[in-house]
C-alpha cells in the first residue's frame, strides 16, 4: 500500500514537471511576437497604406468606433487615436492597436471586437486611422507654416 503510494507521488512530481516546461514553451511562444513588434510600425498590417482599406475602415470606424472616440477618431469620451503615441511615427504599433481592438480594455467602456469585427475589418480600420492621423499631421504642419507667414 504504501509503496504504491510514493509510486502516486513520484508519477504526480513528473507530471508537474512536464506541465512546467509546457508552460515555459507557451510563455516564450508569446514572447516572440511581442519582442519583433518592438521593431517595426505597420508590418503586421495587411493593409498597410492601402486607401481602398482605409475606405472601408472610415465606413467601419464611423458605425463602430466614432460614439466614442469621436469623428475621424479626434478623441471624446474615449481617448484620440491619431496623434502622439498613435500619430506617424509614434510608439504605438498597428499590432498594439491591433490587440487593444480584439482584447477591449477590460473594465473599461472599450470592449472586444473579436466577436463583432472580422480580422480583415479591423485592420481596415487600423489603416484608416492610420491615414487620418497622416492627414492631421500635415494639417498641423501647414497651420504652423501660416503662423509663422503671420
Ligand atoms: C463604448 C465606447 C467605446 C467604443 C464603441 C469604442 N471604444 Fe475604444 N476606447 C474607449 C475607452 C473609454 C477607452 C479608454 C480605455 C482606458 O481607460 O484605457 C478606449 C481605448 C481605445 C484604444 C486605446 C487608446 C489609448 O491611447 O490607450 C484604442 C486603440 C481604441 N479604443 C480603439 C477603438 C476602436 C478602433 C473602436 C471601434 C472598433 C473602439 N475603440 C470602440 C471606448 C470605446
Amino acid at each position: 500500500m504504501q509503496g504504491n503510494g510514493m509510486q502516486t507521488a513520484a508519477g504526480l512530481h513528473r507530471v508537474r514537471r512536464v506541465a512546467a516546461v509546457l508552460c515555459l514553451a507557451a510563455i516564450s511562444a508569446l514572447a516572440g511576437p511581442a519582442l519583433a513588434e518592438a521593431g517595426g510600425a505597420d508590418e503586421d498590417n495587411p493593409f498597410a497604406n492601402s486607401k481602398d482599406a482605409a475606405d472601408k475602415g472610415e465606413e467601419l470606424f464611423s458605425r463602430n468606433c466614432q460614439p466614442c472616440h469621436n469623428t475621424r477618431g479626434k478623441g471624446g469620451k474615449g481617448p484620440q487615436l491619431v496623434r502622439g503615441a498613435w500619430g506617424p511615427g509614434g510608439a504605438n504599433t498597428d499590432l498594439t492597436m491591433y490587440r487593444i481592438i480584439a482584447g477591449g480594455r477590460p473594465g473599461t467602456e472599450m470592449g472586444s471586437f473579436a466577436t463583432g469585427l472580422t480580422s480583415d475589418e479591423m485592420w481596415q480600420i487600423i489603416t484608416f486611422l492610420r491615414a487620418e492621423a497622416k492627414r492631421v499631421k500635415s494639417e498641423a504642419s501647414k497651420a504652423s507654416e501660416d503662423d509663422t507667414l503671420w
